[in-house]
């Protein structure tokens, strides 16, 4: 039985029941009702707004201009390559959600974190739900923090969470996991998606009450038993995502919201015998080091937020069964199709009854359509069983009638190419840089229109 003080919300409509229903009563939905705490609806919202003596005067309602608009206190955290994509360092009475795979290192990261605000002057707290107190001390000591003053609460119950939060008010807390945490006001099982958001939502409204700066960890989970950090991505202010696979050392730390920064921003570290290390020039880790150029690897010169990177992209083209196989990973599989129909129509290069593998080496997801050349001339090189030549890079976007599109931040990405000793590129003309630029002189520029002219190209440089 539910306590009085929840009720069933549908996630679908927001209709609320006070009994669990499978099948909506007002929208049909099936599934879609998650139980809620009553009283935290709407009184809930007005205190989330937070500025209240900006809007309390008349009825709330302020002209725009007359508005103080505060500059945001940011608390650098000691790690540059987190500072990054948190857009500078911890924001006061901001809430940041960081979610990764099981043992990517997010418990690594934030325990190097909180020590380095304290060692600052930060006051911090570390709540820990997933381990004991002594787990995190042994991890503290392997990573050469046996010092650390931050303070360890091994804790899962939100009320008593809050209890010592408001006692201590910290300047950074972090979660550790906000999945660990329960709210005796539930009775849903901790984990689940009501408890998860409920928590969560409590402790935002404490962080913007308080000033406080809070860091939840959300596991990416496989099983469906576990709510995943996905739930909680509208509700908080930053959302970071660990990226790389756990068998290489390197690890991508991606903002995909930030409410006090820019997008997609990525920071870069690789794991070592004493935790994670920044890595200030990540451009070569995404290249596999091969010494003579092999047949189905193009270099990809990349923007990740305003980082430019090299990374390899590699296609695999193989006679096919019955039903060819498209697969990729690190790269989107809807554009690879698209890609594989133009390839087909505007390249003269048919796959139809090919398998096609693409992968983008070290673990690295891209999602630009900037890389959609470099796919294509990993593909056609494959397929041809001809190697691109030695240092050579390519970008450039693909549209549907086989033109090619500038990529943003084309001169970025010249320039870091041809910092690394890259000799040779194939990008779109409308990426073509003005003559006179020193730094590329090195580096040989076919700037082409459209894809059959990057396929020629290829044709003509690429070595079997
Ligand atoms: P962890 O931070 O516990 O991951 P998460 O909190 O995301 O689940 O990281 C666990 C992995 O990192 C584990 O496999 C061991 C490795 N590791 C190192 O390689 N070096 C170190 O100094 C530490 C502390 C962990
Ligand atoms: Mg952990």
């Amino acid at each position: 039985m539910a306590s009085p003080k929840t009720v069933y919300v549908c996630s679908g409509c927001g209709a609320s029941s006070p009994r669990w229903m499978g099948k909506c009563p007002a929208c049909g939905s099936w599934n879609s009702l998650v139980e809620t705490r009553a009283e935290s609806q709407a009184p809930a919202r007005n205190r989330l707004g937070g500025g209240g003596a900006a809007l309390a005067p008349t009825g709330g309602v302020q002209i725009l201009a007359d508005i103080q608009a505060e500059d945001v206190v940011r608390a650098p955290t000691g790690q540059p390559e987190l500072d990054r994509p948190l857009g500078g360092g911890m924001v006061a009475g901001g809430v940041v959600l960081i979610g990764g795979d099981p043992g990517i290192g997010k418990s690594t990261l934030l325990l190097q974190a909180l020590d380095g605000l304290q060692r600052s002057g930060a006051t911090t707290l570390y709540v820990t739900g997933e381990e004991s107190g002594a787990q995190v001390a042994m991890r503290a000591r392997r990573l050469g923090l046996g010092a650390s003053q931050v303070p360890v609460l091994a804790e899962i119950n939100l009320e008593k969470i809050s209890a010592v939060l408001q006692r201590q008010s910290p300047t950074v807390a972090v979660i550790d996991s906000i999945q660990t945490v329960y709210s005796d006001q539930l009775t849903s099982a901790p984990g689940s998606v009501a408890q998860v958001r409920e928590c969560a939502a409590h402790l935002t409204r404490w962080a913007k009450a308080s000033g406080s700066a809070v860091v939840l960890v959300g596991h990416v989970t496989k099983g469906g038993q576990i709510a995943g950090p996905r739930v909680l991505e509208h509700m908080v202010d930053a959302v970071l995502y660990f990226e790389g696979d756990t068998h290489s050392r390197f690890r991508l730390i991606r903002a995909i919201k930030n409410r006090f920064g820019a997008v997609n921003e990525i920071g870069v570290f690789a794991m070592t015998e004493r935790g994670l290390k920044g890595v200030s020039n990540p451009s070569a880790i995404f290249l596999s080091q091969h010494a003579d150029p092999v047949p189905g690897s193009c270099v990809l010169a990349t923007l990740e937020g305003t980082r430019p990177m090299l990374v390899e992209v590699q296609a695999l083209v193989d006679g096919a069964g019955a039903a060819p196989r498209r697969l990729s990973v690190g790269l989107e599989r809807d554009r690879l199709a698209m890609l594989l129909a133009v390839l087909h129509r505007h390249g003269g290069i048919a796959t139809g009854d090919q398998d096609v593998f693409v992968n983008a080496v070290g673990g690295v997801h891209i999602s630009e359509p900037a890389a959609d050349l470099a796919v294509l001339l990993a593909i056609a090189s494959s397929l041809r069983g001809a190697a691109l030549p030695k240092g050579f890079v390519a970008f450039g976007e693909v549209g549907l009638a086989g033109e090619l599109r500038p990529a943003p931040g084309g001169q970025e990405r010249l320039k870091e190419a041809a910092k690394l000793g890259f000799a040779i590129a194939i990008i779109p003309s409308a990426n073509a840089p003005r003559r006179g630029d020193a730094v590329l002189k090195a580096l040989t520029i076919h700037a082409v229109d459209r894809v059959d002219q990057a396929m020629d190209l290829l044709r003509q440089i690429a070595t079997r």
